[in-house]
C-alpha cells in the first residue's frame, strides 16, 4: 500500500472499519468512543463529525498486528522474517510537483492550530489537546540524510506545539545539533502517511540511514515526495496533512502532564517548542489520531521490537515460530521449535540483550501461542523449572525515562519450554473433530 486511505479502504473492505456520524466532542467522548471499540471488536473508526473542524478523524487503524502486515503487502506468518530481510536495501526516493497533500495550502499568519487541527484530548488530567499521530521529519543539518519518527505535540494555540524528542531519541540529536550551531531546525509533522513511513519512523533506522528511502524499501516502490512550501524540508506527495515549521534553537517550555503509553501520566517536563511556518492538507483530508498505549499504539511500537529481537536471536536459534509482546512491550514471548538445550537459554540471552527496552523474556515451545498471554502463563506453570529455568541479570537498565528509572533496573528470563528429554510427557492433548464444530448446530435456539 503507498498511500493511508488505501489502508483505510482495505478496512472498509474487511468491514474492519466502523463509522460514527453523530457529532462526537474531541475533548474526551471521542477517545471513549475509541476505548470501548478497543475493549470489544477492536475495529478502526472514523468519525464524521467531530466538534469543531471540518475534517474527519480516524482512529485505532493498527488494532491488529495482521494490519500491520497488510500494510506493507506481507503475510502476518512471515512477518518479522521478511521485515528483516528487507531493512537493508533503501530506495532513492521519487521527486514530484503535482502533490495531493498541498491541494490545500495555509500559510502563516493565518494560520491557527486550534481552528485548523481537530483539539483531541485524551486522558482524565492532560494539559490540553495533542497531535499523537504525527510523524515528524526532518533533513540532518549536515548530511541532509531523513530522520522520521512519531513525536506527540501538545498544541499550545495559533503557531506555536510543543513536542517530546526523548533522547537519544535520533530527532533529538539532529536538533542538537543544529543548536550547537544556533541554528532551528527545519521540521515537517505528517499525519496519514503512507504504511512504510508509519513503519520505519516507529523503527529504530541506524541513525546514518535516509529513512524515507528505508519507507520505500518497506512498501516495495519509492516514496513520492514533494518539497514543503515554507521549508526546505520533502514530504510524501500522498500525504492526508503536513505541518510545516521549525524545533527552535534554546527554547523548553513546560509540555505535559500527558497519559502516555505506559497507562501512566508523564509529568510536566521541558520540551522542545515547534513553531508552525504553513499547513498543508488535501482538499478531502483525514485527520489521524492515535491513543498512546491502545491496541493501535501497541502494534506500532511492538511490531519493530520483535523485528529487531527476531534479527539478534534468529542468529543463535533458527526455528522461531513467531514472536509476541502480549500485555505490553517491555516484555516478549519468542515461540520456538527447539532442537537441543541450549536454544532455549540462548534466546532468552539474546532477547534481553537485543533491546534495550526488553525487561521480562519467556521462551516457549511451537505449541504454545505466544499472542496469548493465557497460553504463555500456562507454559510457565505446567514446563518451567524455578530453581533452573529463572535467569535474573541484576543492574541492567531497560525503559530509562528519568523519573521511573528506577523500577526498570535488571532482566529477567523464563525457559518455559519443555525438556526434550521429556518431550512424550508433555505433549498437549487434541480434541478430534473440535476445529469443524460449528455450536449453532449443537445448541437449542431459547428463542
Ligand atoms: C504512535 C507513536 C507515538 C510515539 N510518541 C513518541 C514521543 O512522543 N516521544 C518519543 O520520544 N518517542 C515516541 N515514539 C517512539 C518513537 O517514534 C520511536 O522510538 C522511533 O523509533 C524513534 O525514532 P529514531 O529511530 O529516529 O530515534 C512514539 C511511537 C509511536 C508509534
Amino acid at each position: 500500500m503507498e498511500t493511508f486511505r488505501e489502508l483505510i479502504d482495505h478496512l472498509d473492505k474487511r468491514r474492519e472499519l466502523a463509522f460514527v456520524d453523530r457529532k462526537v466532542n474531541p475533548k474526551h467522548e471521542l477517545t471513549a468512543v475509541m476505548r470501548r471499540m478497543q475493549a470489544g471488536a477492536n475495529h478502526a473508526l472514523m468519525f464524521r463529525d467531530v466538534a469543531g473542524s471540518d475534517i474527519p478523524v480516524v482512529t485505532n487503524v493498527f488494532g491488529f498486528r495482521r494490519t500491520v502486515a497488510a500494510a506493507l503487502g506481507l503475510e502476518e506468518k512471515d512477518l518479522l522474517r521478511t521485515l528483516v530481510a528487507k531493512e537493508a536495501r533503501g530506495l532513492p526516493v521519487d521527486r514530484v510537483d503535482d502533490a495531493p497533500v498541498q491541494q490545500v495550502v495555509s500559510l502563516a499568519p493565518d494560520i491557527d492550530v486550534a481552528r485548523d487541527i481537530p483539539q483531541v484530548v485524551f486522558s482524565e488530567h492532560d494539559a490540553g489537546a495533542y497531535i499523537t499521530a504525527g510523524i515528524l521529519i526532518a533533513p540532518h543539518p549536515e548530511t541532509g540524510a531523513y530522520n522520521a519518527s512519531w513525536n506527540r505535540c501538545q498544541l499550545v494555540g495559533k503557531d506555536k506545539l510543543r513536542v517530546r524528542m526523548m533522547p537519544p531519541q535520533h530527532l533529538g540529536r539532529y536538533h542538537a545539533e543544529a543548536e550547537a550551531k544556533a541554528q532551528n531546525l527545519p521540521c515537517a509533522i505528517v499525519i496519514g502517511a503512507p504504511p512504510g513511513l508509519m513503519f520505519s519512523a516507529a523503527s529504530k533506522v541506524p541513525y546514518e540511514a535516509d529513512e524515507l528511502e528505508v519507507a520505500g524499501a518497506w512498501q516495495g516502490k519509492p516514496l513520492r515526495v514533494t518539497r514543503c512550501k515554507t521549508i526546505p524540508v520533502d514530504v510524501p506527495a500522498d500525504a492526508e496533512m503536513v505541518i510545516e515549521g521549525e524545533v527552535i534553537a534554546d527554547i523548553r517550555e513546560d509540555e505535559g502532564p500527558f497519559g502516555e503509553f505506559t497507562d501512566s501520566y508523564v509529568p510536566v517536563m521541558k520540551n522542545h517548542v515547534f513553531r508552525v511556518t504553513g499547513i498543508t492538507r488535501r482538499s478531502d483530508a483525514l485527520y489521524h489520531t492515535i491513543l498512546a498505549g491502545g491496541t493501535e499504539d501497541l502494534n506500532l511500537v511492538g511490531v519493530p521490537i520483535q523485528t529487531e529481537i527476531y534479527k539478534k536471536v534468529s542468529a543463535f536459534v533458527p526455528q522461531i515460530k513467531d514472536i509476541a509482546t502480549p500485555g505490553y512491550v517491555f516484555g516478549c514471548v519468542i515461540s520456538i521449535n527447539k532442537q537441543n538445550e541450549d536454544q532455549a537459554r540462548n534466546a532468552v540471552l539474546a532477547a534481553l540483550g537485543g533491546y534495550s527496552w526488553t525487561k521480562i523474556v519467556v521462551v516457549v515451545d511451537d505449541d504454545v501461542d505466544p499472542f496469548n498471554a493465557a497460553d504463555v502463563l500456562w507454559a510457565i506453570q505446567t514446563r518451567a523449572t524455578p530453581d533452573t529455568d529463572v535467569y535474573t541479570i541484576p543492574r541492567v537498565s531497560s525503559y530509562t525515562r528519568e523519573d521511573v528509572r528506577e523500577v526498570h533496573s535488571g532482566k529477567l528470563g523464563i525457559d518455559a519450554t519443555a525438556p526434550l528429554s521429556m518431550k512424550p510427557l508433555f505433549e498437549r492433548r487434541r480434541f478430534p473433530g473440535e476445529d469443524a464444530i460449528n455450536l449453532e448446530d449443537y445448541i437449542v435456539d431459547r428463542d
